[in-house]
């Protein structure tokens, strides 16, 4: 469920009609929701725990939607943050994350990364490898204290869902094989620079079927189960994120409450404290793209060119993975549908969002809402062909707030230098 409805035929994010925005802000530009993010986090969180999972550790993936102000209102629930970058720790702790809430996973942190998250007091590092594992231990004992760390495990099952967002099989670069896992743990309890406190999977993203998490996460209790047979303590068990969202043409994802229950069922009278890293399930459908329309464009031969202001650098998931967003007119016009090809303004082909999507009838000047945008939207976003970072509007109720905005044409020439020979 989101708050993007139709109010008095117009879109609107919860009180405030898109158009407005657009009108204030300009296009393209990105839209979220509180109340949408709030209730994604509020009925993930309870699902959880009415599984019995105890209080999870809800670690928002902030690569999904690394806004601050969207932090910030995750945070106030008491959300923690999975961070794979120091940029991230910094957004994290910028959004008032308790450094106690944040999971620092990814295959190549480096000594500087490792040491800020040391100094910052993390709570946790997921070591996705046995050189990552000999490096958090040297910047450790360097810096004096005990890098609490889990070992991030590769569960090697195939999670469906697109090739280039699948993390789970032995022959992607994540995690750790399962009798690698045990033999890390175990140096990870004699190092001097380590503790460790448990460990993690993350198998991949906008998964459908709970049949391959059902799979590493049983594999994953039985790992807990044989380190803890050799007497060590293992204290947290990180099962990632992945879960799927609704993108309007797709397998329906489980829900949270089927997701949760599975888990509970998996985990029955395993002592331990949960910790997950949802980012699509939480962020998703609590953003859109607002575009404009600059011109229709029909070939004599038929083919009809939606052309917008919004391009592939604004939002990449069509261009990349050939993603499907619902596209919606923000003040839909009565008539039969057409078939369009919507298309960005920069110079690729691969500048295309959709080809032969049967939309309202369309005008040039009008106003489109990209669906299912809030995560890995904005966070994908670049400057390609210098056209300006896209800007970020977070609604409140009858309230918006600009929470980055348009950047400037000067801002984007201030960052280059001349060469001393120029
Ligand atoms: N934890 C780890 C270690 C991850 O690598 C990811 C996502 C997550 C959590 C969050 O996964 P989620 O709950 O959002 O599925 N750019 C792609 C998605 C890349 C996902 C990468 N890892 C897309 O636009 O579909």
């Amino acid at each position: 469920m989101n708050h993007f409805e139709l109010r008095g035929g117009e879109l609107a994010c919860e009180d405030v009609p898109l158009a407005r925005i657009a009108e204030a802000v300009g296009t393209p530009v990105y839209v979220y929701s509180s109340a949408t993010l709030e209730r994604h986090y509020t009925v993930l969180r309870d699902a959880l725990m009415g599984a019995g999972l105890g209080e999870p550790l809800i670690a928002f993936a902030v690569k999904a939607n690394s806004n601050v102000a969207v932090l910030k209102t995750l945070a106030n629930l008491g959300a923690g943050a999975d961070v794979v970058s120091q940029g991230e720790v910094r957004r994290a702790l910028a959004a008032g994350v308790p450094p106690e809430r944040i999971v620092f996973s990814g295959v190549g942190k480096t000594a500087g990364e490792i040491e800020f998250a040391l100094r910052s007091g993390v709570a946790e590092i997921n070591v996705e490898s046995e050189p990552e594992l000999k490096l958090v231990d040297q910047v450790a004992q360097a810096l004096g204290v005990r890098a609490k760390i889990a070992i991030r495990v590769n569960p090697d099952v195939e999670a469906g869902g697109h090739a280039k967002i699948a993390t789970g099989k032995a022959d992607n670069k994540f995690g750790v094989s399962f009798s690698e896992a045990e033999r890390l743990y175990v140096n990870a309890s004699n190092a001097a620079g380590l503790s460790p406190v448990g460990v993690a999977c993350h198998i991949g993203s906008q998964i459908t079927d709970l049949a391959p998490m059902e799979a590493a996460f049983t594999k994953m209790r039985g790992l807990v189960e044989r380190l803890r047979a050799q007497g060590l303590a293992v204290e947290r068990l990180d099962l990632g994120g992945g879960l799927g969202v609704p993108y309007f043409n797709m397998p329906t994802p489980p829900s949270p409450a089927d997701y949760a229950a599975m888990i509970g069922r998996v985990m029955k009278g395993l002592d331990i404290a949960f910790a997950f890293e949802p980012g699509r399930v939480i962020a998703a459908n609590a953003g859109v793209l607002v575009a404009r329309v600059q011109h229709v464009n029909t070939r004599p031969e038929g083919r009809r060119f939606l052309v917008l202001d919004a391009a592939m650098n604004d939002l990449l998931r069509p261009a990349m993975y050939e993603a499907y967003h619902d596209i919606r007119p923000v003040r839909p016009r009565d008539g039969e549908p057409v078939t369009y090809d919507v298309v960005g303004p920069v110079c690729e082909t691969g500048d295309t969002f959709t080809r032969d999507r049967a939309l309202p009838p369309i005008e040039g000047g009008d106003l489109l809402a990209f669906m299912t945008a809030g995560a890995y939207g904005a966070a994908m976003a670049s400057e390609y062909n210098s056209r300006l970072l896209v800007p970020e509007v977070l609604v409140k109720g009858d309230q918006f707030a600009v929470v980055r905005p348009r950047e400037t044409y000067e801002d984007m020439l201030a960052r280059e230098r001349p060469a001393p020979w120029l």
